[in-house]
């Protein structure tokens, strides 16, 4: 009961997510937390940074496969695109689609997407824009349209913010979202030289640091605690063991901070770690999708081989069932 309670209340969620995170020996704070207005921006700041390629190289890959892509989604298709934010990567597609039957982008930033939904509304008037304001790792409902392939845009490397158990339980919730038949464009970033990883997530303006030190003045704002940002030093590395770039925020001094009345201690040199960015290689994170419903039909990369998007499509039962077979016996 308590848990479908706090489901519908999002405050009270962030503030069990924060209490109970800060309370674990290694302190840790969901990466989703980032995107209030101020972090959205932020982020959307990063995207332009000369060290951060991901986003550059992904709408390269989007541009050059435009009509490749859009062809794959087919007609009057209905796209669902999890964790829209600005908008701008979907233009690509939308312009190729063969009269689409539908948008739905979800965001958990509601001013920030209802924002940029209307902005998408002016430049496509003919298209059915209907964005959902929620977290997509929660169940929200699209809209019926019997007979419409349903194909998800999950862009950005997204799915590189979730622990390999989680991200295997949003693999199968979007493909029971989309249901057999449906299709999943899946960006991703790919592993690669750590000194090109680290300058991404550290780059040399701070826009990265003042990104993961609002998550402290968030806190502050909406659940009463008095962090003091600029006591917590921007720290990124990427393990090698776990392929993935850590951020983390480091006390440098012993201190004591106070969320909802409640105490908690750091000591000299204690971390809150604050995002993991997983790092794949396509056969791996095909296989992984393979093991949660999908087959991946196609992948395109960009020359580097930085990054990559994957065509995915929800597989039959029988299917599926044979692959499992298979791993089992491999
Ligand atoms: C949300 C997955 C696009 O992990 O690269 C950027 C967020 N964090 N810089 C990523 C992020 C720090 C980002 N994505």
């Amino acid at each position: 009961m308590t848990d479908e309670l706090l489901a519908t209340d999002p405050i009270g969620r962030f503030r069990a997510d924060v209490l109970a995170g800060l309370s674990r020996p290694q302190k840790q704070i969901p990466a989703k937390y980032f995107y209030d207005a101020a972090g959205s921006r932020l982020f959307d700041a990063i995207t332009e940074l000369p060290e951060y390629y991901p986003t550059r190289t992904e709408n390269g890959i989007l541009r050059a496969h435009a009509g490749e892509l859009a062809r794959w989604c087919g007609p009057h298709c209905l796209l669902v695109e999890l964790g829209a934010g600005r908008l701008t990567k979907v233009r690509l597609l939308l312009d190729r689609l063969d009269s689409p039957a539908g948008y739905v982008p979800v965001d958990v930033c509601g001013d920030h997407l209802l924002a940029a939904a209307a902005g998408l509304a002016d430049d496509y008037p003919a298209l059915h824009i209907t964005p959902v304001v929620v977290d997509f790792t929660t169940s929200f409902a699209l809209p019926g349209l019997p007979g419409v392939r349903r194909v998800a845009f999950f862009p950005g490397s997204t799915i590189g913010n979730f622990d390999p158990p989680e991200a295997n339980v949003l693999l199968r919730r979007i493909a029971d979202l989309v249901r057999p038949g449906g299709g999943l464009l899946l960006g991703v970033d790919l592993r690669k030289d750590p000194a090109v990883l680290e300058r991404a997530y550290d780059d040399a303006a701070g826009v990265t640091a003042a990104f993961n030190r609002n998550l402290l003045t968030r806190i502050n704002r909406e659940l009463g605690a008095d962090f003091a940002p600029g006591a917590f030093r921007h720290v990124a590395v990427y393990n090698r063991d776990r392929s993935r770039v850590e951020m983390h925020l480091v006390s440098d001094a012993a201190q004591r901070v106070s969320v909802c009345g409640r105490a908690f201690r750091f000591r000299a040199g204690e971390s809150i770690h604050t995002e993991n960015s997983y790092k794949y290689d396509v056969a791996e994170l095909a296989s992984r999708a393979a093991g949660c419903g999908w087959h991946l039909e196609n992948c395109r990369t960009d020359e580097r081989g930085y990054f990559a998007v994957l065509l995915l499509t929800v597989m039959d039962r029988s299917r599926h069932l044979n692959h499992t077979r298979q791993g089992v016996r491999l």
